[in-house]
């Protein structure tokens, strides 16, 4: 019997690879760095289009590929080193594998542990995540959500954006794409988790997850810094794809709940970005001195 994967639906800088390492420690779940397949329709076009990070200012420049979270979990799955899944993957782009295909690989090898593909990227498009839909019908979703300031202010500070501007539209776009294509799913396999209750009481959250899952709650969840994650890269020196920050941190931080939010934007956020901030509980109101301004 095939189990279909579990997503797990964000936009970036919302916890998702925190989140990713906890599920990494239940033994009922196989839970590897960001996959980056949904965007493609074989490997070989994902092989052609993912590649290190372009960005010179990013300080991983050169040390994080985003083709890597498939063959580390190659490696997991299979007990190999980096020069030996890579011969394993550029058997698959020799055959141009379509992307089903590898998933259905990662599955199976994954048996009895339910595969976890979260990979930020896919909520980019609504066509990306509109194909989950179609090739998984059974796939489970976690949507994980983070107060727009936070994640504006996290886009801007660690230079995924350039501008603040540029950083809302990431978290409104996102944001607006899972809510969309989640309108479309049964509320049955759906869970949906608030960065900062994750951050601040993580057992109520990860227990209320097992349950929507069906999987029994583990302590392990609770301990991402425990035991071996997959927060390796493929080889030293090399970076997994997602937060880097994330080593930096010996425990679940519950004070990082409460970042960003004192962030001072030139402008209000647009109406758009308040009125999917008030869908996920977020109230966020014209600052005083703005609405006196357009009296
Ligand atoms: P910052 O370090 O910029 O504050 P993502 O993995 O989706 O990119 O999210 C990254 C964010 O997750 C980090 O952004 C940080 O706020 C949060 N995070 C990472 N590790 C954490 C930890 N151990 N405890 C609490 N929050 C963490």
């Amino acid at each position: 019997m095939r189990t279909d994967p579990i997503f797990v639906l964000s936009a970036p800088r919302s916890g998702s690879t925190l989140l990713r390492v906890m599920l990494a420690g239940h033994p009922r779940l196989f839970s590897p760095p960001e996959l980056n397949l949904l965007q493609f329709e074989t490997i070989s076009e994902r092989e052609s289009s993912l590649g290190f990070c372009r960005s010179g200012s990013c300080r991983n420049h050169g040390r994080c590929d985003q083709r890597h979270g498939l063959q580390r979990a190659l490696m997991e799955l299979h007990h190999l080193d980096d020069a030996a899944s890579q011969q394993m993957l550029d058997a698959l782009i020799e055959q141009n594998t379509p992307i089903p295909a590898v998933y259905n690989l990662l599955c199976v090898d994954a048996a009895p542990r339910r595969l976890v593909d979260k990979t930020p990227p896919y909520a980019a498009r609504l066509e990306t995540l509109e194909k989950a839909g179609r090739l998984f019908p059974e796939a489970h979703y976690i949507y994980l959500y983070r107060h727009p300031y936070a994640v504006i202010e996290s886009l801007v500070r660690n230079e995924f954006e350039p501008t603040l501007g540029k950083a809302e539209a990431v978290w409104k776009i996102r944001n607006e794409n899972i809510l969309k294509f989640l309108a479309t799913v049964d509320r049955r396999r759906q869970a949906h988790v608030p960065y900062e209750l994750l951050a601040k009481d993580p057992e109520r959250v990860l227990r209320e997850l097992c349950n929507s899952l069906e999987i029994e709650f583990d302590q392990a969840l609770l301990t991402p810094y425990e035991g071996s994650r997959m927060t390796d890269g493929i080889r030293p020196g090399i970076l997994p794809p997602g937060d880097s920050n994330f080593q930096r941190y010996g425990g679940i931080d519950g004070t990082r709940a409460g970042a960003g939010l004192d962030l001072e934007l030139p402008e209000p956020l647009s109406e758009e970005t308040r009125r999917i901030a008030g869908i996920l509980g977020y109230e966020i109101g014209i600052p005083a001195s703005f609405a006196a301004m357009n009296r």
